[in-house]
């Protein structure tokens, strides 16, 4: 029934780019009051479906009048993890206690949720990843840039069934591997805005991004290849013995050679598995060798990689519980619920890490979206070198500045760390202490960087 009237909708109107944005494509799985003994939150819980695989969201509405102040949309990294952490981990008005039951009513209220501020609204993307899932018959995107037109139309649906936002700012927040799906998605939606008003297309949500909020973001492979044989390789503490580094090193001529090729020249599925085998060493070497836990190196060496973070096994739990399945309302096509979902493989055989997204940014940038980048400094998985190393590469109107500005150590009331370009449009935080995921660790700062983009600002740690 559901695909015959698309056909029909596609036969009769062939010339609308784009999705058709029907309302009947989103579904509301359940409506739900979060109570955690800290006053009453809504939650919202639903599916958008698009023809290529059903996007999972919830809206945790903002407290009182911070849900007038803007959406912040949230997701992971992987690609492939799901964004089910953050609301528990801090995020959102409850979270996982530590050593407390893994139930919702061993929730206990968080400290600094971002929904003091406005809303969150935390989507598994890509397709593929936590609640999100594709039958049959659908087939996923397995790359970045197809990925985004999915999050673009969720985004247009999202947009027409909650008005609100569209007049609202609106913030892209996301961590890790979102640095790299992060900048194809707002690259998409700056494209598609732009081709609408060309065209006069009416039925499109014109909307941007007032801001991205990128948590140490992967999203240029060389320059977290370097950054991890730094870091890993070349300060103290050393992750490695010498015979793995020195291997690791002899090998970087070729994987950068092949990864220049498909930089500058061509890229393909076939050249990007060609530069992997070179440039990505074996999970063994990356996550069984490691003298230290990776994600913090101040932290002793776990593996498998779930036992790096306390609350990976209470949230597994949480969200695989009937109770949490009916909370949320998600579909039977999903037997079991993983934090690192099915996508994360797909993506990974087409390659898809071997990329340079951050230069999409520029047409961004200069559009007027602002970016403020933060990093743990004690992360070895998406290095902080290596950010800093993309953001001094990145054209747009503010790099010159960023480039000639110094990187200031600060401690404020909340944290210490480093700041370059402080509250500019363009700037990069690394926050000491913390790894590869800050909200885990470091709540008050991103609830921080949460206000002040609400506020139409970056976050400056010098000032605020
Ligand atoms: C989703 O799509 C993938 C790739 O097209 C396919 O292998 C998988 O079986 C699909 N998932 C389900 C639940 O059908
Ligand atoms: C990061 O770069 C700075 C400045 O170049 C350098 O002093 C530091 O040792 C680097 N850190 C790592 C972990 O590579
Ligand atoms: C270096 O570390 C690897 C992995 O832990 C180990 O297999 C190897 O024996 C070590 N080599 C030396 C010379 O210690």
């Amino acid at each position: 029934m559901v695909n015959l009237v698309k056909i029909l909708a596609a036969t009769v109107v062939p010339f609308l780019f784009t999705v058709s944005t029907t309302a009947s494509r989103l579904e509301i799985t359940a409506t739900r009051n979060l109570n955690c003994g800290a006053g009453d939150n809504k939650v919202t819980n639903g599916y958008v479906h698009l023809d290529q695989g059903n996007l999972f969201f919830s809206l945790f509405e903002g407290k009182g009048q911070a849900k007038n102040n803007g959406l912040v949309i949230q997701f992971e990294g992987g690609p492939g993890a799901s964004a089910f952490d953050y609301p528990f981990i801090g995020a959102g008005p409850c979270q996982l206690t530590q050593g407390g039951d893994a139930t919702i009513s061993g929730l206990s209220p968080a400290p600094h949720p971002w929904t003091n501020y406005g809303n969150l609204l935390a989507v598994d993307f890509p397709v593929g990843t936590g609640w999100s899932y594709n039958t049959s018959n659908q087939s996923p995107a397995s790359t970045s840039d197809k990925a985004a037109e999915d999050f673009d139309d969720f985004l247009q649906i999202i947009l027409q069934k909650y008005p609100q936002f569209q007049k609202q700012p609106l913030i892209l927040s996301t961590l890790s591997y979102g640095g790299t799906t992060g900048s194809h998605i707002a690259s998409t939606v700056l494209s598609r805005n732009k081709a609408a008003k060309a065209k006069g297309q009416s039925s499109r949500i014109i909307k941007y991004f007032d801001q991205l909020l990128f948590g140490n973001p992967f999203a240029d492979a060389m320059g977290d290849i370097y950054g991890n044989w730094d870091t890993l390789c070349n300060v103290e503490p050393r992750a490695y013995n010498e015979t793995i580094c020195s291997h690791w090193r002899d090998g970087l001529t070729t994987c950068l050679d092949k990864l220049r090729y498909v930089y500058d020249v061509e890229t393909s599925k076939d050249l990007r598995i060609d530069a992997r085998q070179s440039c990505v060493k074996s999970v063994d070497i990356l996550w069984g060798a490691p003298a230290f836990n990776r994600y913090n190196r101040k932290e002793p060496h776990c593996y498998p990689t779930n036992l790096c973070f306390w609350w990976n096994a209470p949230l597994t739990t949480l969200m695989n519980s009937k109770d949490m399945r009916d909370w949320l309302g998600v579909t039977n096509d999903i037997t079991q619920w993983w934090y690192a979902g099915a996508a994360m493989v797909r993506f990974a055989n087409s390659g898809d890490n071997m990329q340079n997204a951050y230069k999409l940014l520029q047409p961004v940038l200069e559009s007027g979206t602002r970016l403020l980048a933060y990093s743990g400094l004690e992360d070895t998985v998406v290095p902080y070198n290596g950010t800093l190393s993309w953001m001094k590469r990145l054209p747009n109107p503010l790099l010159a500045e960023f480039r000639s500005a110094e990187t200031q150590g600060f401690s404020n009331d909340i944290f210490a760390g480093t700041v370059i370009n402080p509250g500019s449009a363009y700037s990069l935080i690394g926050i000491s202490e913390a790894g590869h995921i800050v909200q885990q660790t470091h709540a008050a700062v991103t609830q921080q960087m949460v206000k002040y983009a609400l506020q139409g600002k970056n976050y400056n740690p010098l000032k605020n």
